[in-house]
């Protein structure tokens, strides 16, 4: 039988925290490892954020993420959505696994890893999400087999409807900008593996997605400026 996560509210899940991965605090959410009875889990709470963005966007990012997990849940790269004790926080699976560009123990077979990453990201963009956030090599894990784990997902764009074409153009730019990724963390961990099919940024862009980028970039500094200390 699976273990019934749903049955613990937020506090009662932060009780039953046994590591820290990112402590709260300015616009950051806390990312904690929970442990009830050998059972673990990652609840990730942007009730940690500074107070007045924790009230106003808290909610809007884990609606989001929520989102994006729900649709992701048949591929195998992303979390499992456990439970969403509250409307600021959820709780996902917990994959055993080190960020890739800090690796201490494990030992990935990098040309096999590179393989097995550009089909993870397939599977997201196949699944109509672009994760958006994967030049950030934080957010790309490795388990000691060698798996790819994408998380994360907060900054996601959405594929909406073929008829609505800003939507299908922007979808594309973003599904370049994570596959730009992969040449982002090889040029880190195994430069000699890039070719001349890996994407480099600025291929992508143009000036509209550029545009696009620095309009994004621009919200979130004057969202932080705004509710955090
Ligand atoms: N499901 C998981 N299993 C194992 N480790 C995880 C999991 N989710 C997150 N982590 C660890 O926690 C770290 C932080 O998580 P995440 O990237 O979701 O938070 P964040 O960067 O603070 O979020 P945001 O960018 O939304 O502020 C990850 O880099 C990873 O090391
Ligand atoms: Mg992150």
């Amino acid at each position: 039988m699976t273990f019934n996560w749903q049955q613990y509210s937020t506090a009662e899940l932060r009780k039953h925290a046994v590591a820290t991965f990112r402590e709260g605090g300015g616009s950051r959410p806390d990312v904690l490892l929970i442990d009830i009875e050998g059972h673990k889990a990652v609840l990730k709470d942007q009730g940690g954020a500074d107070k007045w963005f924790a009230l106003l966007i808290g909610p809007i990012l884990n609606w989001r993420e929520c989102k994006a997990l729900r649709k992701l849940a048949a591929v195998p790269c992303i979390p499992d959505l456990l439970s969403v004790p509250d409307k600021r926080s959820f709780l996902m699976s917990y994959h055993e696994s080190e960020q890739i560009t800090r690796l201490t123990r494990i030992q990935p077979d990098w040309p096999v890893f590179f393989n097995k990453l550009s089909a993870a990201i397939a599977d997201v963009h196949q699944a109509g999400v672009a994760h958006n956030d994967l030049r950030n090599p934080t957010n790309t894990l490795i388990t000691a087999d060698g798996e790819p784990i994408l998380v994360d997902l907060v900054a996601c764009f959405c594929q909406g409807q073929v008829w609505n074409r800003p939507n299908q153009w922007l979808f594309k730019k973003f599904s370049q900008v994570d596959r730009s990724a992969i040449t982002k963390i090889k040029s880190k961990v195994a430069p000699e593996l890039i070719t001349d099919n890996d994407i480099k940024p600025e291929e992508i862009a143009g000036k509209a997605g550029m545009a696009a980028k620095g309009l994004g970039q621009w919200i979130r500094k004057l969202s932080r400026r705004l509710f955090t200390h």
